[in-house]
């Protein structure tokens, strides 16, 4: 049983698993290990770093971040399983060379889930946990239960299904609001009566109590903490709040709320704030999940003052309009760091301190792109490099290439694009097309190349740092018209057309990466040359 004290919250973060369900968030397993290196930088507690039983590559995953993560003093590492044989087995697979594995198994209990999904009356669901349990407590010591939708599920059958997986050895009892839904005075009195009331699970009893919320109303956070106050010493998380439609709860926003506000909470947590801004940064570059600009700790303007009151109250005392400085959440961490003299050994020095291992190949690309963009920008920051390394390191496998491109746009005639796209035989294929604006063009200048239907649901720009000449950043999702698959792309270049194209281009290679290319190609074998517009 669990020795942690009292005023401690233990970080349990999903973002590999929860947040990679968020629609168009699929990683890669190396992009899955440096989101868990950092995340272990960062000072969580638990990872749950993916669903083994998914997918053979889900399990490799995890198995991988078991072995390279999971060392004595790195966070426990834990994969999902359903209350099935077969998936606490090969969950057990994917975590048991971790130092400190964990398996995490759940089954829906309300009356939704019983009725219409698992089929089942709720003493078979009962039967179904205690049989869980005690299979995943006979391969490892530390087992967590959730009771998913336990939000809508019956109180009283709640605290029976609580005290069976206790009973059967479950160490961690982990309450999901699984669909948004609660109020936090009602999940801090429902948090408040199982704690109390569960048999064998109370205040004193080594089990520990964790919340896990959804944002469908946009309460998670507040959930999260009503639970906290309730006596939850566990929180369930993910890095900007990505997840399953409105997302889940988010780490930065909970962990700053302890911060801030010690008085009030009296609790503490095991992370390095000053790495937050650093994470967010990279699962949103590495998911193609842009953060919304007025997004709480991790957005752009969280910190900006914009108003001359603001400003004025800033100037005379920082305290007046903030609650927080920037430098707590790393925001300034960002140096200057490299001029247009430095060499490579410096670059792969600093790209090493910030978290990525870039070496050969890909370090010889960023180098190229690091030199070209200090001649074009002079200052280049640990968020410039940050961006560079994502462009380069998160790409998919390059079905599709650009070669080269040309945009022509400004008020005297038709924004044009001319694109030279390499085919996955080598075939190099170009076609011109016009549109509204210049990414219209060249994205019709790419579909009239690739010929794969799909729609554009997200198209996303910002600067990497201020400043005219600053880096900028595109993402792009595109769902395929076939099974409605979201698939994101990223780009970073000083010019945004070319980061868009490229941003275009990566989503569409996750795509076709995904549906078997093979069955893919443009039309003909020769090389083709096209114009098409309105
Ligand atoms: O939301 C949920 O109920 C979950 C469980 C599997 C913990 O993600
Ligand atoms: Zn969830």
């Amino acid at each position: 049983m669990s020795s942690q004290p009292s005023n401690r919250v233990l970080i349990f973060d999903t973002t590999l698993r929860d947040g990679e369900q968020s629609p168009g968030a699929t990683l890669t397993s190396a992009e899955k290990l440096e989101i868990a290196r950092q995340l272990a930088r960062l000072g969580v507690d638990i990872i749950e770093a993916g669903f083994p039983a998914a997918s053979p590559d889900d399990l490799a995953a995890v198995q991988r971040i078991a072995r390279e993560v999971g060392t004595p003093d790195g966070p426990v590492i834990t994969g999902l399983a359903r209350a099935r044989e077969h998936d606490i087995r090969v969950c057990w697979e994917g975590v048991k060379d971790a130092a400190k594995p964990r398996i995490h198994t759940f089954l829906g209990i309300s009356d939704y889930h019983l009725d219409f999904i698992t089929k089942t009356t709720k003493q078979e669901a009962l039967k179904i946990i205690r049989d869980a349990v005690t299979l995943a407590k006979s391969l490892c010591d530390d087992v967590e239960f959730s009771p998913m939708d336990a939000g809508r599920a019956d109180p009283a059958f709640l605290v029976e299904v609580c005290a069976a997986a206790v009973e059967c050895g479950a160490t961690t009892l982990n309450i999901p609001d699984t669909v948004g839904y609660v109020m936090p005075q009602e999940w801090y009195e429902l948090m408040h009566s199982l704690i109390h009331e569960t048999p064998g699970a109370g205040p004193d009893s080594g089990v520990v109590w964790s919340v896990h919320c959804h944002d469908d109303l946009g309460l998670a956070t507040a959930n999260t903490l009503a639970g906290v106050m309730a006596g939850a010493r566990q929180v369930e998380v993910t890095i900007n709040g990505i997840g399953e439609r409105a997302g889940n709860t988010s780490l930065e926003e909970v962990v700053m709320s302890l911060a801030t506000r010690p008085q009030y909470y009296h609790l503490t947590t095991g992370i390095n704030t000053r790495e937050i801004t650093k994470t967010s940064r990279m699962v949103s570059n590495y998911t193609g999940m842009p953060v919304q600009p007025n997004k709480a700790i991790v957005g752009a303007n969280a910190f900006a003052h914009e108003s001359g009151i603001h400003q004025d109250g800033m100037l005379k005392n920082a305290q007046t309009f903030e609650i927080m400085t920037p430098d707590t959440v790393g925001l300034n961490e960002s140096r200057l760091v490299l001029g247009k003299h430095s060499g490579r050994h410096a670059l792969k020095a600093r790209l090493l301190e910030l978290g990525y291992p870039v070496e050969g190949e890909q370090l010889n690309h960023v180098f190229a792109r690091f030199k070209a963009l200090a001649d074009a920008k002079k200052v280049v920051t640990d968020a410039d490099l940050e961006a560079l390394v994502a462009d380069e390191t998160n790409k998919p496998q390059e079905i599709f290439k650009l070669v080269d491109c040309q945009i022509t746009c400004g008020t005297m005639g038709m924004p044009t694009a001319t694109l030279k796209v390499r085919d996955p035989d080598g075939v190099e294929h170009i076609h011109a097309a016009v549109g509204t604006g210049p990414v219209d063009a060249a994205f019709r200048a790419i579909d009239s190349i690739v010929k794969v239907p799909n729609t554009l649901v997200e198209y996303a720009v910002h600067a990497v740092t201020a400043g005219i000449d600053a880096l900028g950043e595109v993402t792009v999702r595109i769902s395929s018209v076939d099974d409605k698959r979201t698939f994101g792309g990223y780009g970073a270049e000083p010019d945004i057309v070319v980061a868009s194209i490229k941003a275009y281009m990566a989503a569409i290679n996750r795509m076709l990466a995904a549906q078997g290319y093979g069955d893919v190609k443009p039309e003909g074998e020769a090389a083709t040359v096209g114009i098409s517009g309105d």
